[in-house]
């Protein structure tokens, strides 16, 4: 990789809708034959740096790193001097002497910008508290194999605005598809994130909205999304978050007021019979386990963009 101009992948708006769509031919490719990429990774080191728990991300992006001819280095922020007070910043700058890129999983997505800041290798977000643009990728990998083309297509997000929300809004109106978004009073996604990803749909012909009524932005959707009510740093808000989304749950009924072919969507882990139902998750609509399948391709297809071994598409016009 080379480290004079690191490509970094901390947002969904970090890529263009073009290099987004090539990503997904990417990933599409790599999950049809496992060398289509190549090795664009032979002979590098890739760290990848938790600070919250990891199941999918964690396994996906590290086979990912192998199958491109690289050696993951998992670091558990608990097991660092980083756990202990040691600055992101010295961090970032010790740990850039060693390895060829650092992929990372934290909160404040200023703590991500202290990576870029002080290190010298690119840098890819594994969920921060703002994004999660690589479940993005997966997410719309998924829709697409499941339903077609995506441009002029409707998803819905039920639940919180929070982080996949953010990324999935933001990457689905890039590539052309309305997005609804219907989530409880106060728990609409950040009011600048939203004005970004409502920006970047315009600009790729389709539309972000955010209400409160999961009827209306199940309407003609494709694609039901939804996400746990308490995400990791949040845990102490759990009780009040589960009287605020009383009514946000997807279950069969709401799925039956969306498109015919429509099907429900859920980055996991899932909490059966809060934000989705039993029924519905591990029933004939859920795309939730094609959704974790597909997490390995799209690291993969990020993985090979950061390094530079995608060629790049120009913009469209
Ligand atoms: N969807 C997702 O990111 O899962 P993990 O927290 O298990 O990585
Ligand atoms: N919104 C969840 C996603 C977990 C993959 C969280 O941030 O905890």
């Amino acid at each position: 990789m080379s480290h004079h101009h690191p490509r970094h992948l901390l947002a969904v708006a970090d890529l263009s809708a073009a290099q987004l769509s090539a990503l997904l031919d990417a990933a599409a490719a790599f999950k049809a034959d496992r060398d289509a990429l190549g090795q664009p990774l032979a002979g590098q080191h890739v760290g990848l740096l938790f600070e919250k728990p990891s199941t999918r991300t964690r396994v996906s992006t590290e086979v990912a790193v192998a199958a491109l001819g690289g050696h993951p280095v998992v670091l558990s922020a608990g097991e660092l001097q980083l756990g202990r007070g040691e600055p992101i910043a010295d961090t970032a700058r010790v740990l850039s002497g060693y390895l060829d890129a650092l992929c990372v999983r934290t909160f404040g997505q200023e703590r991500l910008d202290g990576l870029v800041a002080h290190g010298s290798v690119p840098v890819i977000n594994l969920l921060s508290d703002a994004e999660h643009p690589l479940q993005a990728l997966a997410d719309l990998l998924t829709v697409r194999e499941r339903v077609g083309a995506l441009a002029g297509r409707s998803l819905a997000w039920i639940g919180d605005g929070n982080n996949v929300a953010v990324s999935l809004a933001t990457a689905a109106g890039m590539l052309g598809m309305r997005v609804r978004l219907a989530c409880p009073s106060g728990y609409e996604p950040d009011a600048r994130a939203l004005a970004a990803a409502q920006r970047a749909a315009a600009d790729g012909g389709g539309a972000v909205e955010v209400g409160h009524d999961p009827g209306w932005a199940v309407a003609e959707a494709v694609a039901v999304a939804t996400d746990v009510w308490a995400s990791m740093g949040q845990e102490e808000q759990a009780q009040e978050r589960e009287r605020a989304f009383a009514g946000y749950t997807v279950d069969d009924a709401l799925l039956d007021r969306a498109a015919p072919e429509a099907v429900a969507l859920h980055c996991l882990p899932a909490h059966r019979g809060e934000e989705i139902t039993a029924a519905v998750l591990d029933g004939p609509r859920s795309a939730a386990w094609q959704e974790a399948d597909n997490r390995l391709p799209t690291a993969a297809a990020a993985l090979a963009w950061v390094a530079g071994a995608l060629p790049d598409p120009e913009p469209r016009a």
